[in-house]
């Protein structure tokens, strides 16, 4: 993953991955990212389609944090801020819940083994 067909590199220069929490889940995602290309790190299929402005204009990527080390809980604009270490998302819009929703789906029950 890296270039578009533009030639241009998606993300910007990394040299690690870092954890980040969404919604309870942990996730590894590329370091020196907003969090919105982080997010499109994890779904590649459904974040490039969302109706995001990627400008801080169109709020569709609100997202409600808790900051490493912190116990308050502020909101703020995935294509705004940084992710970092530890960074929690614990609610966010309802653009990027659906865009995000193949991660947020709870763990499939193990189908039942019939006895014979
Ligand atoms: S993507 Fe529009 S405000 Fe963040």
């Amino acid at each position: 993953m890296g270039a578009d067909r533009y030639n241009v590199p998606l993300y910007r220069p990394f040299e690690k991955l870092i954890s980040i929490t969404v919604r309870g889940k942990q996730f590894e995602v590329p370091e020196n990212q907003i969090l919105l290309r982080a997010f499109q790190y994890l779904c590649p299929e459904t974040i490039p389609f969302g109706r995001y402005c990627w400008n801080e204009e169109c709020q569709y990527c609100r997202v409600i944090i808790r900051k490493p080390g912190s116990d308050k809980i502020s909101q703020a604009l995935s294509c705004k801020l940084m992710a970092e270490e530890g960074l929690e998302v614990v609610e966010m819009a309802p653009e990027l819940q659906w865009n995000l929703s193949q991660l947020l789906q709870p763990p499939s029950a193990e189908p039942e083994v019939q006895a014979e």
